[in-house]
């Protein structure tokens, strides 16, 4: 009993008012901060991104070198963090190694922060954006067996990255530009989507009280499952699985079917009725950095295919169904070399840097109060005890 709204999925139910992220599903519109996607895709970078999204406005020179400064001074994991992962089996998922080691940033850093003070959410802002690829790309070399490597910081931050990733003893790592110009890309295309259900899972455990750390962590496992950031993986393995275009038109047939739960993966969101603007510019990219890399990918061959073929079939075409923004960017990560189990993880690295300025926003504002869903009770009827000897 109650009189509630019954709005399964929040279809239609705004949670909070925010200032960070603005969405027009129907237009295909996707501003941050009231800059276009496009805009910030062609001229930014994600720190300047990240930046952004914190404070609400672009910083100038010097804002910029102060915060990069700050994020270059966070990027080491405290040492005994990195002994957490020995107890990690060989092959356990990077998600799983990722989810466990942020909620364990609270182990270490939990004394002196005071989510009522603004100087600490800052700090805690400035430790999860400097800390993550570190942890990401741990959990990388831990899969493989790789000793860790430790933070360059005359590197910045996306080339920081990569050379934990991929550095080995043996010979200097190429860096090369359109490796670190595509990653940053796709990090700033995934820096914030507003309420999805990772940022609001970060707010539903924020509104607690609690601290950051495990406010984001929280965050990171409603993004790994497949209908949410766990896309991009699937996408490269439903593409794998298709194998070559002839084999597009079951797919798609199958994807149709209502007695068959196999969906296209990357195809469809809850918000855009349109093209994804981000999967418009990523599709664009894709091209781009396959030539330049003289990558020959033939899943991209599929990939076109399956979008050419959905965009003309009626059941897609009805439902409003388009590629979204997993759709092309783990054709980009697999010729960057980034392995599959991993693309989730990238996703995380940009999405922290939303997820912790809708904490400082939701902390900022006067009158938040804990998130508390209601429901509408379909179970028994009152009913008394029976013994168990008297149960049939
Ligand atoms: N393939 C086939 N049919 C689909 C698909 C798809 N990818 N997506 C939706 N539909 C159908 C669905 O079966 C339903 O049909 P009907 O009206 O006949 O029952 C209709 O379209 C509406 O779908 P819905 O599931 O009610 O829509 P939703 O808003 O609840 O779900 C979604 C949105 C993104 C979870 C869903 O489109 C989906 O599962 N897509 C595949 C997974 C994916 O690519 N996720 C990444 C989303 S973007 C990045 C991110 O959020 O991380």
């Amino acid at each position: 009993t109650g009189h509630f709204t019954y709005d399964p999925g929040f279809g239609s139910t705004a949670s909070t008012k925010s200032a960070i992220t603005y969405i027009d599903g129907d237009q295909g519109i996707l501003m941050y901060r009231g800059y276009p996607i496009e805009q910030l895709a062609e001229k930014s970078s994600f720190l300047e991104v990240a930046y952004l999204l914190l404070n609400g406005e672009l910083p100038n020179k010097e804002q910029f070198a102060g915060f990069e400064n700050d994020i270059t001074h966070h990027t080491m994991m405290h040492e005994s963090q990195r002994n957490f992962f020995q107890g990690f089996h060989h092959d356990a998922h990077p998600m799983a190694m990722l989810a466990a080691s942020v909620a364990s940033l609270s182990a270490f850093y939990h004394e002196d922060l005071d989510v009522d003070n603004a100087d600490d959410r800052k700090l805690a802002a400035i430790r999860l954006i400097a800390k993550m690829p570190t942890i990401a790309a741990a959990c990388y070399r831990y899969s493989i067996g790789w000793p860790f490597r430790y933070p360059r910081n005359n590197l910045e931050y996306v080339n920081r990255f990569l050379h934990m990733m991929f550095e080995v003893p043996s010979e200097p790592l190429e860096m090369k530009p359109v490796v670190a110009k595509a990653l940053d890309l796709l990090f700033i295309l995934h820096a914030d989507h507003e309420q999805n259900a990772s940022t609001s899972t970060v707010r539903l455990v924020g509104s607690t009280g609690a601290n950051p750390y495990a406010s984001i962590a929280a965050g990171i496992t409603a993004l790994w499952g497949p209908a949410h950031g766990g896309a991009n993986e699937a996408v490269l393995k439903m593409l794998e699985e298709i194998g070559t275009p002839d084999k597009v038109e079951t797919a798609v047939k199958r994807a149709k079917d209502k007695n068959d739960n196999f969906r296209l993966m990357g195809f469809g969101h809850r918000v855009y009725k349109n093209f994804d603007p981000r999967a418009k510019i990523i599709r664009e990219m894709c091209h781009k950095v396959l030539e330049e890399l003289g990558v020959n990918d033939p899943l991209l061959d599929v990939a076109m295919k399956l979008e050419e073929a959905a965009l003309k079939d009626d059941y897609f075409v009805e439902r409003k169904l388009y590629p979204n923004v997993d759709f092309y960017s783990g054709i980009i990560y697999k010729a960057l070399g980034i392995p599959t189990e991993m693309f989730t993880v990238m996703f995380a690295i940009a999405r922290t840097a939303g997820w912790i300025a809708h904490w400082i926003e939701q902390h900022e504002t006067p009158g938040s109060r804990i998130g508390r869903p209601r429901q509408l009770y379909v179970g028994s009827d009152t009913r008394n005890y029976v013994g168990m000897d008297k149960r049939k």
